[in-house]
């Protein structure tokens, strides 16, 4: 299926495959960024295979965390069943959290290596919705993007929130604080993201 096929960009049941694609260990950036935090609530968009809110619910968050891929939440929530954690795992897009329970806020929102389609941009403001006052937003991208690599892949980079894109939507917006945009190197793990070498960090706080 093509990313204009599925209004959620790409098949990402398909991406799954029949294995495990990511590392299955908390991206390093998360755990830069959150370990002195106080665990509370935390939302995780685009958890996948389900390793970064494993890190958090074992420190202590309640963590809801949503995917378009039920493949990729299968294995995360086996995962965390063998680690005897509780995580809440929805099988939901953020564009459509609006009316589920899940359209909460939380303290922390999490999204690493988004793959969000940018659509009119309203999928932003839906984002930025999700954090509680006082809460913050982390936002990891990869920094280098192989638009090669990308069209073998079928898809336009230029499709998808970048993270460009949050800057200008957080730049002087009432009620946030950018604390960090940062482009910082990257331990790549094997397998699939083993080309990217570093990220852009971004994290803002909402005030009110
Ligand atoms: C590049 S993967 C990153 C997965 C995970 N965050 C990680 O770092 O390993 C992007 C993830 O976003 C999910 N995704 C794509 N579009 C989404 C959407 N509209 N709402 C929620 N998740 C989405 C995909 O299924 C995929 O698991």
């Amino acid at each position: 299926m093509s990313e204009h096929e599925n209004p959620h960009g790409l098949d990402w049941d398909e991406r799954y495959g029949d294995g495990q694609l990511w590392s299955g260990h908390a991206n390093e950036q998360l755990v830069v960024e959150a370990s002195n935090l106080e665990p509370g609530t935390a939302l995780d968009v685009g958890a996948g295979e389900g390793a970064d809110a494993i890190w958090l619910a074992e420190r202590g968050w309640q963590v809801t965390a949503i995917d378009v891929s039920a493949k990729a939440l299968d294995r995360a929530s086996r995962a965390a069943a063998a680690a005897g954690l509780a995580v809440d795992w929805r099988a939901i897009a953020l564009e459509d959290l609006e009316n589920s329970p899940a359209a909460s806020t939380y303290g922390l929102v999490s999204v690493f290596y988004p793959a969000l389609l940018r659509g009119d941009g309203t999928i932003i403001e839906t984002l930025l919705a999700r954090v509680a006052p006082g809460g913050l937003l982390l936002v990891v991208h990869h920094s280098h993007v192989d638009r090669e690599r990308a069209a073998e892949h079928g898809f336009d980079p230029d499709d998808y929130v970048r993270h460009k894109d949050l800057i200008a939507a957080l730049t002087d917006r009432d009620g946030w604080e950018i604390d960090v945009v940062e482009k910082r190197g990257r331990t790549a793990p094997e397998g699939p993201g083993a080309h990217h070498h570093s990220d852009h960090v971004l994290r803002a706080r909402r005030s009110g």
